[in-house]
């Protein structure tokens, strides 16, 4: 770790608990900093919690861009320009093209509210309820052209109970997200963590799996 806190810069489209999360891990001592903020939607709430930190908001609509490609060409070099260590995708709900994400590569984490590789895409919750599955929770991976699919680093996961609906599922869940986000983000930020021919390496081991917490164990570790 150098003496300068890691900066990031964080993408998102709704709520941004997990920014939320984020920033609240900083004030705890979590080593890095949010030089901005960019949100696709004007009206996301998250970019009220970064604008009452005083943190740089951007907004790239993208109901303005007839083409992904050009969207993700004006994502790209705002990104360029704010020249952050490592982006941070919390809730951002974009699919980022093939071209951005490779240049990317290694410095871009995303947020999934499943256990990756299972339960891609949207309705997690829903899916995993139908599905009468046992085990649910969140992953944190390096973001690849692939949907939910590059590397994985680390899942928290939560036991699904009989009277579970997809509010207090998701509830549960977040609360994971809120935990493990901001982990991962410290092992970065304390030079611990890299990826290296699409390898997640923790404290010099290779990550060949996922690391998976239990929830009570992850909150108690929590930063
Ligand atoms: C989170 O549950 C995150 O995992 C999910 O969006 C939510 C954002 O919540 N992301 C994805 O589904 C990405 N595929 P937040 O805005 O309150 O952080």
């Amino acid at each position: 770790m150098t003496d300068q806190p890691l900066s990031m810069v964080v993408l998102v489209s709704g709520t941004g608990s997990n920014l939320q999360a984020i920033l609240d891990a900083i004030d705890a001592g979590l080593p890095a900093q949010v030089t901005a903020v960019i949100s696709n939607r004007p009206q996301a709430l998250a970019l009220r919690r970064a604008a009452s930190r005083n943190i740089p908001t951007r907004v790239i609509d993208h109901r303005e861009f007839a083409r992904r490609d050009e969207f993700d060409a004006r994502l790209d070099s705002l990104l360029d320009e704010l020249n952050p260590q490592l982006v941070v995708l919390a809730g951002f709900m974009r699919i980022l093209g093939d071209s951005l994400v490779r240049r990317w590569h290694g410095r871009m984490l995303n947020i999934h509210p499943s256990l990756l590789p299972d339960y891609r895409g949207l309705h997690t919750h829903r899916r995993v309820l139908e599905a009468g599955e046992r085990w649910h929770g969140c992953s944190v991976h390096y973001v690849t052209a692939e949907l939910d699919g590059g590397p994985v680093i680390a899942r928290a996961r939560v036991e699904v109970h009989a009277n579970d609906d997809e509010a207090s599922l998701k509830s549960r869940v977040h609360h994971c997200e809120h935990a493990l986000y901001p982990k991962v983000i410290d092992w970065v930020a304390r030079g611990r963590l890299k990826l290296a021919h699409d390898t997640p390496i923790l404290d010099n081991k290779q990550l060949r799996q996922a690391l998976t917490f239990d929830a009570p164990q992850l909150m108690e570790e929590a930063l």
